[in-house]
C-alpha cells in the first residue's frame, strides 16, 4: 500500500499480487515461468559458471538456499516487490533467468536482472527475455519505466541492454562491489517513450 503521495500512483496496489504469476510468451517459443523445486540444481549449476559468478556477487550456496531464494521469490510477487522468472525454451529446457525487482508503483519504476546459461548464449536468449517481460510490464502491468545496471566492463551486457532498447543514461562511479573491487556502473533505461 502506498500512502500520502500528492498523486495518485502510476499502478495501483494490490492488484497483481492476488493473482498468480503469469507465463509470459516471448520470441520464438521461448517463454518465462516462476522458477519451480525442480530447477533447483539448474539454479545452482548458474552460478559456478565463471561469468555468472563475476557479475553477481549474491550467490546460493546450495540446492536448500536456491529453494529459500524460490520462496522468497514467491514472497515478493505477493507482496508486490519483484517478479522472478525461468527462462525457458519450447522444449522445457531451462536457458536462463530474467527479473523485474524493486518495484516502486508511486513512480511506475522497477529494476531489470538477467543471465543465460553458458550453453545457451550468443543465440539471443536474453534479448528476447527482456523484450517480453519488457512489453509485459509496460503494457500489462503498467510501468512507466525499467532501469538496469550492469559493471562497465561487462560488454555483453551492455549490448542487450542498448540492443532491448535500454539506452545508456550515464555512469555511476565506483557504485557497486565486485569480486575483483569497485565497479564504474552503466545505468540504461527504457521508458514508455523511448
Ligand atoms: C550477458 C548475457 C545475459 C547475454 O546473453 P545472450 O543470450 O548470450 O545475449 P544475446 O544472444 O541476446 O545477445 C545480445 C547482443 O549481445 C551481444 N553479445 C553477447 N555476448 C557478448 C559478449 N560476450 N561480448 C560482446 N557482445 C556480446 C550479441 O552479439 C548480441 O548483439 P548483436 O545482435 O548486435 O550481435 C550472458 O552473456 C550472461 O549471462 N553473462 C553472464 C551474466 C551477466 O553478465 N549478467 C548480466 C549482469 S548485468
Amino acid at each position: 500500500m502506498i500512502r500520502d503521495l500528492s498523486m495518485p500512483p502510476v499502478i495501483p496496489s494490490g492488484r497483481i499480487g492476488d493473482s498468480p504469476q503469469p507465463v509470459v510468451p516471448a520470441a520464438d517459443g521461448l517463454f518465462l515461468r516462476p522458477w519451480e523445486a525442480a530447477d533447483a540444481p539448474v539454479f545452482l549449476a548458474a552460478y559456478q559458471d565463471d561469468a555468472i559468478r563475476r557479475w553477481h556477487t549474491r550467490r546460493p550456496s546450495n540446492e536448500a538456499r536456491v529453494l529459500e531464494w524460490f520462496s522468497a521469490y514467491r514472497r515478493d510477487w505477493a507482496a508486490e516487490r519483484g517478479g522472478h522468472w525461468a527462462v525457458v525454451a519450447g522444449d522445457g529446457a531451462v536457458l536462463g533467468r530474467t527479473a523485474l525487482r524493486g518495484w516502486d508503483f508511486g513512480d511506475g519504476a522497477a529494476e531489470l536482472a538477467y543471465w543465460v546459461l553458458p550453453a545457451a548464449r550468443g543465440a539471443g536468449v536474453a534479448t528476447r527475455a527482456v523484450e517480453a517481460l519488457t512489453v509485459w510490464a509496460m503494457e500489462e502491468i503498467g510501468f512507466h519505466r525499467l532501469h538496469l545496471d550492469h559493471s562497465t566492463l561487462n560488454s555483453a551486457s551492455c549490448r542487450v541492454a542498448t540492443k532491448s532498447g535500454y539506452l545508456l543514461e550515464g555512469t555511476k562511479r565506483s557504485a557497486a562491489v565486485h569480486d575483483d573491487g569497485r565497479h564504474d556502473m552503466h545505468l540504461h533505461a527504457r521508458t514508455r517513450e523511448s
